[in-house]
C-alpha cells in the first residue's frame, strides 16, 4: 500500500483490492448546495443502502437555493445526490467484507469511487422553507448535498433490471 493510498483511507486496502494513481487535475467544479443531517456519526453505524434506512433525516439546503423547491412538495419521493466526502477515490477493485470476491468499482454501490457521488431514492415527508424531511438516506451526518430531483416512477423505475453477480439481490 502506497503512502498516498494510506492518506486516502485509514481503513486501508483489503485482500484483492486494487488502487490506481489519481489523475493530476480535476475536470469540473461543483457546488455543495447543502448538508444532510442524519443520526449516524460513524460509517459503521450507517444503513448499507437507502431501503435499509428508516430514520427521518433532514436535508438542509443552502437558503439561496430554496426557491428551487417550488412544487417539489407534490412529489412523494425524491432522488437525493450527495458527496461521500470520507470515501477514498482510487480503487478499481474492491472487496467489501460482505462479499466473497472482489468486484469492479463500477459494478458496486460502494461510496469509494473516482467521484464519490451517492444517490438515494427517499420518501419526502415534508418541506419547511429550506429544510426537507425524508426517509431513505444512508449517509453520515454532515454529508454534502449535490442535488435533489423528483423521482418519476414512470421513467426511473425498471422493475425487471438485474445485477447478475449479486448473490441475493439479482433484482
Ligand atoms: C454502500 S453505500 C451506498 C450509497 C448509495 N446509496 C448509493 O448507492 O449511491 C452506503 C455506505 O457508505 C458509507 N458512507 C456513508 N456516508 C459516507 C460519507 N459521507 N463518506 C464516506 N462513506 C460514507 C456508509 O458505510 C454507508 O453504509
Amino acid at each position: 500500500m502506497t503512502e498516498a493510498a494510506k492518506d486516502q483511507d485509514p481503513y486501508g486496502l483489503r485482500e484483492g483490492e486494487v488502487a490506481v494513481a489519481l489523475p493530476e487535475r480535476f475536470d469540473a467544479s461543483l457546488y455543495y448546495i447543502g448538508r444532510i443531517r442524519t443520526p449516524w456519526r460513524q460509517r459503521e453505524e450507517c444503513p448499507k443502502n437507502a431501503r435499509e434506512a428508516d430514520a427521518e433525516c433532514t436535508i438542509e439546503l443552502d437558503p439561496r437555493w430554496a426557491g428551487g423547491l417550488k412544487d417539489l412538495e407534490t412529489a412523494s419521493h425524491v432522488i437525493v445526490l450527495y458527496w461521500m466526502h470520507e470515501a477514498r477515490r482510487d480503487l478499481v477493485l474492491q472487496a467489501p467484507h460482505h462479499y466473497a470476491e472482489p468486484h469492479g468499482t463500477f459494478a458496486l454501490r460502494s461510496p469509494a469511487r473516482p467521484n464519490p457521488i451517492a444517490l438515494s431514492v427517499a420518501r419526502l415527508l415534508r418541506i419547511e422553507a429550506d429544510r426537507l424531511t425524508v426517509v431513505g438516506i444512508d449517509c453520515l451526518d454532515g454529508t454534502p448535498l449535490l442535488d435533489i430531483k423528483p423521482y418519476f416512477a414512470s421513467t426511473d423505475a425498471v422493475p425487471d433490471a438485474i445485477v447478475g453477480w449479486h448473490p441475493e439481490r439479482k433484482r
